[in-house]
Order: structure tokens, then sequence, then C-alpha cells
């Protein structure tokens, strides 16, 4: 399935513009070639619920991103996500380039997928569906497993261009 839709309508200086003023959790989105046992991460501000029953994850990958054809080759894929003060993960993982998680504390899983050390909680996913919409990849997972810790922090949050935390208002 490709999603398309009216071409021009909307300039994409203004729909950048607009889009600012909605923040973002910060997820690391990694995995572990089957064979080479290589490490391939990027990060992900799309990453969202979609499903409870079954339980359905969902983000959407840039057609010019290099590391989703390596992290969805392996099949089974981790999701971080990150708190507050792993802002360096983020800035390690949005990089271009390999070997990123050579710079970030991980362990491997039992589903055999990286997870960040530090992150507030952990998801281990197989990939259902992929299609295309726009210039962005949609993509559907499910979970195959869920690792909360008991960390203290709040989370990391992209607003604006900038990164921060989540303070209450009384
Ligand atoms: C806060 C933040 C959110 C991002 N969200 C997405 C996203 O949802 N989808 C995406 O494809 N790239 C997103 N990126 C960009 C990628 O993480 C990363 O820069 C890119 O994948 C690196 O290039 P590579 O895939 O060629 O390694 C985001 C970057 C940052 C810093």
């Amino acid at each position: 399935m490709t999603v398309t839709a009216v071409t021009g309508a909307i300039d994409p200086a203004t729909y950048r513009a607009v889009m600012r003023h909605l923040p973002t959790g910060v997820a690391a989105v990694c995995s572990i070639d089957n064979t080479t046992g290589t490490q391939h991460g990027m990060i992900v501000g799309t990453f969202a619920s979609l499903s409870m029953e079954p339980a359905l994850v969902t983000f959407s990958v840039m057609h010019s991103s290099t590391s989703w054809p390596r992290i969805s080759e392996a099949g089974t894929f981790s999701i971080s996500l990150l708190a507050e003060d792993q802002q360096q993960v983020c800035k390690a993982l949005s990089a271009k380039g390999q070997d990123k998680l050579s710079s970030v504390g991980w362990s491997e899983s039992g589903w055999g997928t990286p997870h960040l050390h530090g992150s507030l909680a952990w998801f281990d996913c197989r990939i259902e569906q992929q299609f295309t919409a726009g210039d962005h990849i949609v993509v559907i997972a499910s979970v195959l497993a869920m690792t909360p810790t008991e960390r203290a922090s709040t989370p990391l949050i992209f607003h604006g261009g900038s990164f921060g935390g989540f303070r209450e208002t009384a």
C-alpha cells in the first residue's frame, strides 16, 4: 500500500513551522544483525502506541534513512524510551554513520536486541507491516515483550528544536 495526497497544497516550511509546536518523546530503535553481530540504531520522535489488544506500536521512517533498512533486516528490534538525561545517547544515534552504539552502554536482551542502559523502558518488537506514506515509511510492529525500569526520571522531550524534560504544572 502507498499513501499519497494532494501535492503542493501545503508548503514544507509552513508544515515544519506548525509541527514545531507539537512536543514528542524520544525513542531509540535498535537491532543486532543476525549473521555479523553488528548493531544498528536510530532515533525516532514518531513512536506511538497503536493498539492494546493485540499490543502494536508504530513509528515512521524517512526514505533517506540508511539505518532503517539495516535495522529492519533483523526482523526483531528494540525500542528504548529515552530519559531526560540521555541527550548524548540521542545525539549519538541520530548521527549519520555506522557503529553508533559503540559510545553507548547497552545489553543484549533475550530477544537478541540491544537495550540501551539508563532508558525508562524497553520494548522488543517484531515488524508486522511497512508501507509508504508520502516521504516516510510507516512501520507497524507487534510487541513481544515490555520491560519497565524503576528509574525516577522524566522522559526526554523534543520540542521546537530543543530538548528538555517534563514538568508538572500546579
Ligand atoms: C528528536 C529526533 C527525532 C527524530 N525522529 C525521526 C523519525 O521519527 N523518523 C526518522 O526517520 N528519523 C527521525 N530522526 C532522525 C534519525 O534519528 C536520524 O537522524 C537518522 O536516521 C540518521 O540517519 P541514518 O538513518 O542514515 O543513520 C529524528 C532525530 C531526532 C534528533
